[in-house]
């Protein structure tokens, strides 16, 4: 067998990891001859770029940030931007017969997994595994690249404490996450937060501002984690007010700019408010030793199914244990925080603000 695989969507710690433990299982069980690699996701099928993938080139890619192979998160080939939206999945079927690929392994988080369902449909046998660091792929309860994320946030809200503690602040700190607050609840628990916002609870202001203003009484300083996807209960999503963009499919990022000067309007010049914008620093570097471990889980998996020909299917974690689920389950689903999740009932009981 010949066998292509991608990487579509945002990039997060662990890509590279799946990369290896597919080339290696793949090449490994005897089966499979060959591994190609697509570049830029779903853009390499249709501007031809790939190069192949051996046991040499993966070797030393377990603990690598980033994708070796290049992504794209707007490489839809229904869509094609390049040619005005045009439908081009003709184009890449076509190199898919060309590079002679008896199946395709497609990691991505949903967009890649709706395309992936779509190429299904059309009769490409494709595996698809979940990816991304918001932790939000319907039907998948652990992403890899999550762990790494909140890694990323404990330690910032670590860092922010002492100088928030320093100058009797409120400090606020947004993480990513989209429409789904995993990020900024796991993060926020784990560093230690005394407020978690989440997109799918509107937080109030007044409420969120007496909270802070107690918190600094008691302690001398109050730690908020946000999501960027947040809303308070008067308005939709606050991002409206500062990117002027309407909030699905849009790009996220800002919001806590606009909390902290809500905050200050209420505070006055009595305490002070700062915001950090923690960005992409979430989505760089190395992953932690458990993404690497469950990015390994699911590069063998991916390769199980296709050496078992168990297409149309995506990779997923359920109770700890690798399975998969049909795609057309999966596409165009996302999977965002219960309320009564044990973790918001865990960070109430601690008495902390949940918004
Ligand atoms: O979906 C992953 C994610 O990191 C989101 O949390 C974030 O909103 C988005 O990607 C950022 O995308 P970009 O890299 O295009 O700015």
């Amino acid at each position: 067998m010949h066998v292509g695989v991608l990487t579509g969507g945002g990039d997060c710690p662990g890509i590279n990891a799946v990369i290896r433990a597919v080339t290696l299982a793949l090449l490994q069980s005897g089966a499979v001859s060959r591994v190609t690699g697509i570049e830029r996701g779903f853009l390499g099928l249709l501007e031809d770029g790939y190069r192949p993938l051996d046991v040499a080139t993966v070797r030393d890619i377990l603990d690598e940030g980033g994708s070796v192979l290049g992504t794209h998160n707007r490489a839809d080939p229904f869509a094609y931007f390049a040619a005005g939206g045009a439908d081009c999945s003709g184009r890449a079927l076509d190199t898919v017969g060309r590079l002679g690929l008896d199946a395709l392994v497609a990691i991505g988080g949903d967009g890649t997994m709706t395309i992936a369902e779509r190429f299904s449909r059309l009769g490409l046998p494709v595996v698809g595994v979940p990816k991304t660091i918001d932790n939000d792929i319907a039907g998948n309860e652990r992403s890899f690249g999550f762990d790494s994320a909140v890694a990323v946030v404990a330690d910032s809200l670590n860092r922010l404490e002492t100088t928030a503690r320093s100058h009797g602040r409120v400090m606020l700190l947004e993480t990513m996450g989209r429409e789904a607050g995993w990020i900024a609840l796991e993060g926020g628990l784990a560093g230690g937060a005394d407020a978690i916002l989440i997109p799918e609870r509107a937080y109030h202001l007044d409420d969120l501002a007496a909270f802070c203003q107690r918190r600094v009484a008691e302690q001398g300083y109050a730690l908020v984690c946000l999501s960027e996807g947040i809303r308070d209960q008067h308005s939709a999503l606050d991002v409206n007010r500062y990117l002027g963009t309407a909030p699905s499919g849009a790009r996220l990022g800002g919001v806590g700019q606009v909390l902290m000067q809500d905050l200050q309007g209420r505070f006055g010049a009595a305490l002070e408010v700062r915001y950090t914008l923690l960005g992409h620093l979430q989505r760089g570097g190395a992953p932690t030793a458990y993404d690497r471990v469950l990015s390994t889980r699911f590069g063998v998996e991916a390769a199980r199914m296709v050496l078992r020909r168990e297409f149309g299917r995506m990779v997923a974690l359920q109770a700890d244990v690798c399975t998969s689920l049909a795609l057309v389950d999966v596409a165009g689903r996302s999977r965002s925080v219960p309320l009564q999740h044990e973790l918001v009932l865990a960070a109430q009981d601690l008495g902390l603000y949940i918004g």
